[in-house]
């Protein structure tokens, strides 16, 4: 299911994703929980122990906490009660690795977790090692384990997929905060948008939108429902850098009538004047990656803009940003290029629940349900998500100033 070294460059996209659960049950659980961990330790892996304690904000947590909170999932929700005669590893860890579960107890606060020295790295390799034994245990006996252990085992799976990628856009946030621009793979380039003129038309007519069938997915991706969507006719391909390097150049950034007012305002207090991890090095724009310092490559998509940019962009140039509903549809068709695999793309939807959407009842209930607000929907995936981890329903969501996730856009328009 996923590489057991860190990805180097980036890995082709695909336009029909595969199913990570297609892949988690074609394999087993068990093979497939020792290759998800495996994955997180190699990312982990070029990260020196001062790399893996720093939080450069808020929002981004340091590599050893994603590495022990993934571990306490699994503690928290399927070991202590679906494991008979499970030790806890060290009791004190839950107040410390719990995230934001209500239902789960107390925990430390989010914007603190750079200042966890203790545990150091190896004790939180060693935590790691003594939950890993634990499952694989527990795992041993796949036909025997009660489907709702097994759908526990498989959440935590693409609950740690999901920090896989975390993992990278924090570090990436840490090194661009970082006069040296340290690389953490020399070798990692951002590759170039697909060559895809045109734009995918959908006429208007009822579409079911979310997910169908047994394959895993969230419970924001449910229930499936019908929709209006269309008409509108979706760009195949995604806004470049040599689009926003127009944009910057026409004064985009200046121009308080391209901007929501909130958007504007970030722009103002965060003194905005390119997307994230842009700098200005000898009057040239270069932009602080994975590989390090480069310059900006005029042909890659854009990549690390907040939801006000790509809709203020979507203004300058006259377009519109796909609903969720919208990019679901064409995606669907397959005309879309670069849909996964590149960057996550922005949509003009607000993160809401689909018509007769319940959260599940308990801590995990918590997953997705109680962020349905202030939210916007991004669809696709990026070229930080691990190999498996994308879907057509996939519904991602962060706040509309968020960017240091690998986020871009494409564009749509309301025929006439
Ligand atoms: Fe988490």
């Amino acid at each position: 299911m996923t590489a057991l070294t860190p990805r180097r460059g980036v890995s082709p996209a695909s336009d029909t994703p595969r199913s990570d659960t297609s892949a988690v049950r074609a394999t087993g659980l068990r093979a497939a929980f020792r290759s998800v961990r495996a994955h997180t330790d190699a990312l982990a892996a070029p990260l020196s122990p001062e790399d893996q304690v720093v939080q450069s904000m808020p929002d981004a947590s340091p590599t050893k906490w994603h590495r022990a909170h993934t571990t306490w999932f699994f503690e928290q929700f399927l070991l202590e009660p679906h494991a008979p005669g499970y030790r806890l590893f060290d009791e004190r860890l839950a107040y410390l690795y719990n995230s934001y579960y209500v239902a789960a107890g107390p925990r430390h606060a989010r914007p603190k977790r750079g200042l966890i020295t203790r545990p150091d790295a190896a004790t939180v390799a060693a935590y790691r090692a003594h939950v890993d034994a634990a499952v694989d245990a527990l795992l041993a006996d796949e036909a025997s384990l009660a489907p709702e252990v097994a759908a526990i085992v498989e959440i935590g799976l693409n609950h740690e997929q999901q920090h896989q990628e975390l993992i990278l856009t924090d570090i990436l946030h840490a090194f661009s905060e970082n006069p040296i621009a340290p690389a953490y793979d020399p070798e990692w380039r951002f590759r170039p948008a697909s060559r895809a003129p045109g734009a995918v038309a959908l006429p208007e007519g009822i579409h079911t939108i979310g997910h169908q069938g047994d394959g895993f997915s969230y419970d924001n991706e449910g229930p499936a429902h019908r929709a209006l969507v269309g008409p509108v006719e979706i760009d195949r391909g995604l806004v470049t850098n040599g689009d926003w390097l127009a944009f910057i150049n026409d004064g985009g950034y200046d121009d308080a009538a391209l901007w929501l007012s909130d958007g504007f305002a970030a722009v103002q207090q965060e003194g905005w004047r390119a997307p994230g991890h842009w700098r200005q090095e000898d009057g040239r724009w270069h932009v602080v990656t994975l590989g390090g310092l480069v310059p900006v490559d005029p042909d890659a998509p854009v990549c690390h803009v907040s939801y006000y940019e790509a809709d203020a962009f979507a203004r300058y140039a006259g377009r519109h940003l796909p609903s969720e509903q919208e990019w679901e549809v064409a995606a669907r068709s397959g005309e879309l290029a670069d849909a996964f695999g590149v960057v996550w793309q922005w949509t003009r939807s607000a993160y809401s629940p689909y018509p007769g959407f319940r959260a599940a009842e308990g801590a995990l209930g918590e997953y997705n349900g109680k962020f349905m607000i202030n939210q916007m929907v991004l669809r696709g995936s990026s070229l930080a998500t691990p190999p498996g981890h994308a879907r057509t329903t996939y519904r991602n969501f962060f706040p509309p100033s968020a960017r240091w996730q690998f986020t871009g856009l494409r564009l749509a328009t309301f025929p006439t």
